[in-house]
């Protein structure tokens, strides 16, 4: 009688979360957790940090670019490896949305790792989760700090280009948008300012940046010259600058040090210390690297847990770039 009633409450509580809540997450009764692979794939982890560091020792920025596109993923109907998918006869990839087209790279590194894992634990192990993990190792390998991923994400049978449009950020984008399009996510001012501290580390190309360097103020007048060797006013749109142009290659805070002397490469990166909110932010994570590395970590811990698909819904992928 006891046990009966409880599981009914618990049946009960669980449809007024799943109805009252509009975070996803608890309407499957099932959060992500760390050892979601430890009896049905111990060696999953393991198998993707393999080939997540042959990457990155053979192309150092790889780091960046992976570390990337879990953002680009999470923020576009959750954590779900919609990202990943090529476009279908019945949707366009979300390869092709402005912000990512041309620019967002490292898909054959995910799916490297997949096919290792697959042929280790077949129809197991999410791409979703794949890029959260290899997100966490580029993090390790570029000098970073390390967290515990949380993992039982599936991933979508569908893409939305539209979608990312919509949700992920513009390099032109004015403080109160970036704010507001990470509070959608459930993010902070703060947790917005430590995740773009992800800009430690790899490559802008100059059509990102040319507006920046010829047209603003407030800009290092020596970092606009010497960007624009680099950068002409016409032409060059893909030649690449480093967005921290001290330690492009380690994850460092130098980032928040060079917004403070105004050399910040995107104008969405000099906002964060342009006199307003997030100044004192900035500041505090210039000042302190163990403090934007605990709240990095954090932060990307909870960008990875944004509207996860669990439980039943979605599918294992085969392969990440097509649905099953
Ligand atoms: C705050 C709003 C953000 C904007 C507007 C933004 C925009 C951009 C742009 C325009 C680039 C250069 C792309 C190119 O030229 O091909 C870039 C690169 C990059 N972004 Fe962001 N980003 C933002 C936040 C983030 C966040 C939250 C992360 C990760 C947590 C991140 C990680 C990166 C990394 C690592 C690169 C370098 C990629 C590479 O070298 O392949 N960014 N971002
Ligand atoms: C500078 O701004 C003007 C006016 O918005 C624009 O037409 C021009 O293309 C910009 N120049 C560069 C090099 O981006």
């Amino acid at each position: 009688m006891g046990s009966i009633s409880s599981a009914y409450i618990t049946t009960l509580l669980m449809i007024l979360l799943c109805t009252s809540s509009s975070m996803l997450l608890v309407c499957e009764g099932q959060q992500l957790t760390s050892n979601f692979y430890d009896s049905t794939c111990p060696n999953a982890l393991s198998t993707i940090r393999t080939a997540i560091r042959t990457a990155i020792s053979a192309e150092r920025r790889m780091g960046a670019s992976l570390i990337r596109l879990h953002f680009h993923d999470c923020f576009v109907n959750g954590c779900d490896a919609s990202l990943l998918l090529d476009s279908t006869s019945s949707f366009e990839s979300e390869q092709n949305a402005i912000q990512n087209i041309n620019s967002a790279r490292g898909f054959h590194v995910i799916e490297n790792a997949k096919s290792r894992v697959e042929s280790i634990c077949p129809g197991v192990v999410s791409c979703s989760d794949i890029l959260a993990v290899a997100a966490r190792d580029s993090s390790v390998a570029m000098g970073g700090p390390s967290w515990t991923v949380n993992l039982g994400r599936r991933d979508s049978a569908t893409a939305s280009k539209d979608e990312a449009e919509r949700e992920l950020p513009l390099f032109t984008a004015p403080l109160d948008d970036l704010i507001s399009l990470f509070g959608r996510k459930g993010l902070s001012a703060k947790d917005m300012v430590a995740l773009s501290g992800a800009h430690t580390i790899g490559q802008a190309q100059c059509f990102t940046f040319r507006d920046r360097i010829y047209n603003h103020t407030n800009i290092d007048a020596g970092f606009a010259r010497k960007r624009r060797g680099n950068c002409p006013s016409t032409g060059g749109d893909s030649n690449l600058a480093a967005l921290d142009l001290v330690t492009p290659t380690s994850f460092d805070n130098n980032y928040f040090k060079i917004l403070m002397q105004k050399k910040g490469l995107l104008e969405s990166d000099q906002v964060l210390f342009n006199g307003g909110s997030t100044d004192d932010i900035v500041r505090s994570y210039s000042n302190s690297r163990s403090a934007f590395y605990s709240d990095f970590a954090a932060a990307m811990v909870k960008m990875g847990d944004i509207e996860p698909l669990t439980g039943s819904a979605g599918q294992i992928r085969a392969r990440c770039s097509v649905p099953n």
